[in-house]
């Protein structure tokens, strides 16, 4: 071919998929595909799915419904599915959809750039959703398309063997599986080399990294992990509360370049709905765990997951939940309508809660945190925040608040909170992007902060 191929990738779901779909636009980019930000010229679209609600899944079909229509215009065009739902689905995504010319499931990103050619060349409809136990490692190129960006993911962990009964991951991304430390270490330098100056390892349960391979433990690896020059900062996301051990506590104070934070789904503040859930922890047990990370660090931010409605959940239950809110005040939460998935053992327990009660219940839980919030960012007003910056603001912004010297750059605290900040473009240039600055909040808002620089570091 005379111009390069195009590919358009779109993708729903976690920061997992991110990931997946980033190592899937380096395979296909090796193989001479360009990327694009629009379906409508692309010769390959792929589609990169969440099986983790049911809401997700239905984008799926929406989405092929669209693509569909501009197949009939454009016939040559190659459509993929990659991801938990062509896991979980397999050759049934290609009955259901018949412009379908690729099924692959999440273990096969690796294999996509060879399934593409062979969908070129043969004109085949392939399916290939075969669970391995052992990581598929992607080429090296596959980090290289870095651009403009600060901060990537870096998954270092797949699968899960926790079992929650209303999870589908198990089922999707099979058993949990680490990558060796080495390959993180350089995966990590590659792109801390192309500019990228924070990573958040990936994990269903980071805790327990290594444990089964006999690796390095997950403290250990931070600990080398912090030793990358030229990276500023680290995160991790998810740790399950069951697992969350000392060590790993004490390397919050411990690194320097760790953020202070925590994203640790409690689900629900009930005892009786958690041991249904399978969470393997009580209420009490939670709390305690909250109390030593404080103790340790009282000024960590703490995140996390709850689902409202899980089958079972009486008023009481749900009242549990809310008091578990107002007592850890949360800095910030994602609230979920418990939703039926085909092969989790919930699906099959009785007294299911309304969907008019469960959207009752996640408007509460909602409500709640945005003035928990809101509190939370009003106590850091007058503090001095460490921003690692991440862009500027093109628009002016007209309302009170900022109506201040332009550009107004963001970027985001180690609580991952958004900062807004002005500072003329000759102080800074375009060099402000991708360093740290120290910035005195001055106003603080439901979804961000304002303030002023107060001197240049990083
Ligand atoms: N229904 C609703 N929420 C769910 N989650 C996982 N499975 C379900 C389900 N079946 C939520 C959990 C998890 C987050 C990633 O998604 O809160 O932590
Ligand atoms: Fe799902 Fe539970 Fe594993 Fe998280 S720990 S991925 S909720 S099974």
């Amino acid at each position: 071919m005379i111009y390069p191929k195009t590919v358009y990738i779109h993708t729903i779901g976690c920061q997992m998929n991110v990931y997946d779909s980033e190592r899937i636009a380096g395979g296909l980019t090796h193989i001479g595909y360009r990327l694009v930000s629009e379906p409508e010229s692309a010769d390959l679209v792929i589609l990169n799915t969440c099986a983790i609600r049911e809401k997700a899944e239905q984008k799926v079909f929406s989405f092929l419904g669209r693509m569909a229509g501009l197949k009939r215009k454009n016939p040559e065009m190659i459509i993929g599915v990659g991801g938990c739902v062509a896991q979980q689905e397999g050759r049934k995504i290609l009955d259901r959809a018949p412009y379908l010319d690729l099924v692959f499931g999440t273990h096969a990103v690796s294999r996509l750039p060879i399934l593409v050619q062979q969908v070129e060349t043969s004109g085949g409809r392939l399916v290939d959703v075969a669970i391995s136990d052992v990581i598929q490692e992607t080429p090296v190129y596959s980090v290289s398309s870095v651009s403009e960006q600060t901060s990537r993911f870096v998954t270092i962990m797949q699968g899960c063997d926790n079992y929650c009964t209303y999870c589908v991951v198990p089922y999707v991304r099979g058993r949990e599986m680490s990558r060796s430390p080495e390959r993180i270490l350089s995966e990590i330098q590659a792109l801390v080399d192309s500019g990228i100056r924070e990573v958040t390892l990936l994990g269903q349960n980071v805790n327990s990294y290594g444990k089964k391979e006999g690796l390095c433990d997950f403290s250990e690896l931070l600990t080398r992990v912090n030793g990358i020059e030229g990276l500023l900062r680290i995160r991790f996301t998810t740790s399950h509360p069951k697992d969350l051990s000392s060590d790993l506590i004490a390397t919050f104070n411990r690194l320097n370049k760790l953020c202070k934070h925590i994203h640790l789904p409690v689900q629900s503040g009930s005892t009786r709905i958690l041991s249904r859930m399978n969470r393997k922890y009580s209420r009490d047990q939670y709390l305690e765990k909250i109390a030593r990370l404080r103790d340790a660090c009282p000024d960590i931010a703490i995140t996390s997951d709850i689902i409202v409605g899980f089958p079972g959940e009486t008023a009481e239950d749900f009242e549990e939940t809310l008091s578990l809110i107002r007592q850890v005040a949360y800095d910030d939460l994602f609230a979920f309508m418990y939703s039926d998935r085909p092969n989790a053992p919930a699906a099959h327990f009785m007294k299911k809660i309304s969907e008019t009660e469960k959207a009752e219940r996640l408007q509460q839980v909602l409500g709640l945190q945005e003035t928990l919030t809101y509190e939370k960012n009003q106590s850091l007003v007058n503090s001095h925040q460490v921003v690692l910056v991440e862009g500027v603001n093109q628009r002016m912004n007209t309302s009170e608040a900022f109506r201040e010297t332009t550009p107004q750059w963001y970027g985001r605290t180690p609580g991952h909170k958004i900062v807004h900040f002005p500072e003329p473009a000759r102080l800074s240039g375009s060099g402000n992007i991708g360093s740290l600055k120290t910035i005195r909040i001055e106003k603080a808002f439901s979804h961000s902060l304002w303030g002023r620089p107060v001197s240049e570091e990083g």
